[in-house]
């Protein structure tokens, strides 16, 4: 059983599992099944009715899968959690949990790029407007969250702008409207920042990045901290939800509502991988931090490099929040770099030895994308720059390789421009 009293470190290894389960295998298995038997009728309809606990069928849940459920939980210091096919999915699971049409959202605009999709145009086609500020003005925020707002969304490091908001502030106004806050912490993982210990009520990630760390399988989880109480004049239809299962009324609302019948399921072999890699997960972002630190601090020496934004450098304009708010651990391990032009973007990438090109984050290898030309090619020109993205704009996901192998590849390839 996991002990609560385990330290960070201790809990990404032990966290989920108890000794002696699965005939002592210290891994949790993989259970590579679409549904489970039961030996009788009296007892699959008690499963299906909520009367006693059991596996049914693999879109509803799975062993493997909730292992991996309480261990992010546990690291989130949530009450429970449901893990997702993708990053995506349990965004979208979280959303479409608590918003209806005619609902209106308030969102931080520094966000991961299917993020802002959704909005444009899933969300608004289903009749859910969502309101964009700022991610860091907090003014902004003020202005436009209302009564009618039913929830607020935000990431703890905003990719790819970088951008730093306080968690805080945001609960605190989420609650003075009665209104939840739900924060992507993705790119600060709850190594560096666990956002209901500021005041969110749920939380999300995409696990394919920093969980993983291996770049080895798509997830997502969405976790719930049960403490928001979804007042029923705002949120009428949470009434079943709660008479259910109290606490843990919108974590239910999103597993039996949302990602049941939208299917967005984690596959059991995909948790396996995330579980083997989260067991790393401390160790990894102390060096993810820490080599982080220093290629930012090398590019912004490198004469070939016009600008550096990452909110570790003093000159960030939101170095003192990341700072107060991630308690001096760190400031994340993706940051952005700038180049002449587009061309010089290209000649970079393409005489990396040691770098991979590729469009993931939080992989264990270090990586690097021009953004502008491939993920963000379908957008406006405007809508890019809204986006922060430019066409002289690199992005790199820092890894854990040994520095100076990182720095020497970034060397060769900036010098021979
Ligand atoms: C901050 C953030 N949230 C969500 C996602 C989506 O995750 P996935 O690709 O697992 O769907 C990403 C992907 O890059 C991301 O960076």
């Amino acid at each position: 059983m996991s002990n609560s009293t385990w330290k960070f470190e201790t809990l990404v290894i032990h966290g989920g599992q108890t000794p002696g389960e699965w005939n002592s295998a210290s891994l949790a298995p993989i259970y590579q099944t679409a549904s489970h038997r039961f030996d009788t009728a009296e007892e699959l309809s008690e499963v299906f009715a909520g009367k006693r606990s059991g596996f049914i069928y693999q879109r509803l849940r799975n062993p493997t899968n909730q292992v991996l459920e309480k261990r992010l939980a546990l690291l989130e210091g949530g009450l429970d959690a449901v893990v997702t096919g993708s990053g995506m999915a349990a965004i979208n699971d979280a959303i479409l949990a608590i918003c209806r049409a005619g609902d209106e959202i308030v969102s931080g605009n520094s966000l991961f790029m299917s993020t802002f999709l959704l909005y444009a145009n899933v969300l608004k086609k289903l009749g859910i407007e969502v309101k964009l500020v700022e991610s860091a003005d907090l003014g902004a925020w003020k202005k436009a969250v209302s009564d009618k707002t039913k929830l607020l969304f935000v990431e703890t490091i905003g990719n790819p702008k970088l951008d730093v908001p306080e968690i805080a502030k945001l609960a605190e106004l989420a609650h003075a409207h009665r209104a939840p806050l739900i924060v992507d912490n993705t790119l600060a993982t709850p190594y560096l920042f666990r956002p209901f210990e500021h005041g969110a009520d749920i939380v999300v990630h995409s696990t394919t990045k920093y969980i993983n760390g291996h770049g080895a399988a798509v997830g997502g989880v969405v976790i719930d901290a049960g403490r928001f109480d979804w007042p029923e004049d705002k949120y009428p239809d949470f009434k079943p939800f709660k008479e259910r299962k109290g606490k843990l009324a919108c974590l239910d609302k999103v597993w039996r509502e949302i990602h049941i019948n939208f299917g967005t399921t984690q596959s059991p072999f995909s948790s396996f991988l995330t579980l083997i890699g989260s067991d790393t997960l401390a160790l990894r972002m102390e060096r993810h931090l820490a080599n982080a630190i220093r290629v930012a601090e090398f590019l912004d020496q490198h004469p070939k490099v016009k600008w550096v934004n990452f909110p570790g450098l003093a000159q960030s304009p939101d170095h003192a929040a990341a700072q107060a708010q991630f308690q001096g651990k760190g400031f994340g391990a993706l940051l952005t770099f700038g180049l002449e032009t587009e061309k010089q973007c290209f000649d970079f990438i393409r005489r990396l030895k040691l770098i991979y090109q590729l469009a993931n984050l939080g992989d264990c290898k270090t990586l690097v994308i021009h953004p502008w030309s491939s993920q963000y090619v379908s957008f406006t020109e405007e809508s890019r720059r809204a986006n922060g993205i430019t066409p002289d704009l690199v992005r790199v996901s820092v890894g854990i390789e040994a520095i100076e192998d990182i720095l020497e590849d970034l060397d060769q390839a900036l010098k021979a421009l």
